[in-house]
């Protein structure tokens, strides 16, 4: 009896929108956005290029290269590819679905506040031009107990639903129907904003004239540990999209595309909002609220703005769908590959864990608001420990394990042999990166994150 054929995604443009619906999602729209805001603008974005480039590049199409040459789960992958014996690499694979976990636990949150604002963007209940009014609504969502676990668990219903379809089925057929969906929300998004009177040029000045004196050491890193998030990477899932890959996908070109495409989607999202913001004389640097309470806020002053604010939350929940599913897939694999439990249950295992390891952070501004630990409340040290630890330290892992134990035969091999990169002084300074700058560079971002300096 020949072995059952692994689920994977079946077309090139099936295999670059799905990882592109990994990249996208709320870090492009929630936290560049606000990022960019708090840290002075074009500065930060160009530091951000850069870290994208030397740090997410190379990391993405190493990380991506282990998953397709082992065609296994996170975890798993290490026993293909490490050599006998050295079995520790398999750490990386579950720190990844750890991580996979804690991110969801406070994402989904997010994503839950997301539908619930399009929900309440329909029926004008957030239709109002005073940022006080908009945030005191925010402010109601996130302090009631009852509708914070409700709209988190909407989430985990409707993103659960898909993965127990599989990978072609589920997570390559809904990023496929999605992911154009949104790009042509976001270019309306973008004329309407460019279009206001008195837009475009404070809101593009401070997006694209940088003023070099604004990048500080914080700002370099900040943009570092974005550039992580950004392009799910450092924690299994480029691994486990990797697996899934045709033999014949380019990895370089792929990897390359998903970033320019994701880098662009931001782009677009600043373009979408930072015009407006200056337009109607509102604060760019208002944090993390920016989207939940400064944007109902100008959408509410412009005309048409029940139209457009429905629009602006109902792409940010889109987005948030791609993201979500890559998330879910790491742990997902690992159950049903590893463990042999089945697609549908290792989904549901995946669901309960997350509602569970998920509710102290909905309820962090209600219930669960005194509890802290080391200064932080559930939701801000999952994300803590999530972005600022694990996924820097994986990222380093992966580097070290390519550079300096998987080998530049091998890396050649890999890319080389599907025709990926026809230079080979590409698949060289992939190598080189991996070796030695790229780990170096993430080793200061993670020893920012743990404050040691
Ligand atoms: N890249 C996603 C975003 O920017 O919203 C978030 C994310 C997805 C992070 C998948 C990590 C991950 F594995």
């Amino acid at each position: 009896m020949s072995p059952p054929v692994r689920d994977g995604f079946t077309s090139t443009f099936g295999v670059l929108l799905a990882t592109l619906g990994s990249a996208v999602g709320l870090g492009n729209i929630w936290k560049f956005p606000s990022l960019t805001g708090m840290n002075g603008g074009a500065g930060f974005l160009l530091v951000y290029l850069l870290a994208t480039l030397l740090v997410g590049l190379p990391v993405m199409i190493v990380e991506t290269m282990l998953g397709r040459a082992a065609r296994a789960d996170a975890i798993s992958t290490f026993e293909q590819v490490a050599p006998r014996g050295q079995g520790g690499w398999q750490v990386i694979g579950w720190m990844g679905a750890l991580s996979a976990l804690l991110i969801m636990a406070f994402y989904s949150e997010v994503a839950g506040w997301v539908y619930a604002y399009v929900v309440k963007a329909m029926t004008g209940e957030i239709a109002t031009t005073d940022p006080k009014a908009a945030g005191a609504a925010f402010g109601a969502l996130v302090s009631d107990p009852v509708a914070s676990l409700l709209w988190q668990w909407v989430v985990l219903g409707v993103t659960g639903g898909i993965i127990m379809l599989g990978v072609s089925k589920g997570i390559e057929a809904v990023t496929r129907r999605l992911m154009p969906l949104l790009f042509v929300l976001l270019l309306v998004l973008c004329a309407r904003s460019l279009t206001l009177p008195g837009a475009a040029g404070p809101g593009l000045a401070f997006l694209f004239s940088p003023d070099l004196a604004k990048i500080t050491p914080a700002v370099v890193l900040t943009a570092l540990g974005l550039a992580f998030f950004k392009l799910s990477i450092g924690m299994g899932t480029m691994l486990t999209y990797g697996s899934y890959f045709r033999a014949d996908q380019n990895i370089p070109a792929t990897a390359t595309r998903v970033m320019f495409a994701d880098l662009s989607v931001s782009l677009l999202a600043g373009i979408a909002i930072f015009p407006a913001v200056f337009a109607f004389g509102f604060e760019p640097a208002a944090g993390p609220s920016l989207v939940f309470m400064t944007i109902p806020a100008v959408f509410a002053s412009m005309p048409g703005g029940t139209a457009f604010m429905t629009i602006f939350f109902l792409l940010t929940a889109i987005a948030s769908v791609g993201a979500i599913l890559s998330l879910l897939e790491v742990p997902v694999a690992i159950l049903s590959e590893r463990f042999g439990c089945g697609r549908k249950r290792a989904s549901l295992y995946t669901i309960l864990a997350i509602a569970f390891f998920g509710m102290p952070a909905a309820l962090s501004q209600s219930l669960t608001a005194g509890i802290n630990v080391f200064g932080m409340n559930a939701f801000d040290l999952y994300d803590f420990l999530s972005s600022d630890v694990m996924l820097p330290l994986g990222g380093i892992l992966i580097c070290l394990f390519v550079g300096w134990v998987y080998g530049l035969p091998r890396l050649q091999e890999q890319l080389g042999n599907h025709g990926s990169l026809q230079n080979d002084g590409l698949v060289r300074g992939v190598f080189f990166l991996v070796r030695y700058l790229t780990p170096l560079l993430i080793a200061v971002v993670l020893l920012h994150g743990l404050k040691v300096f």
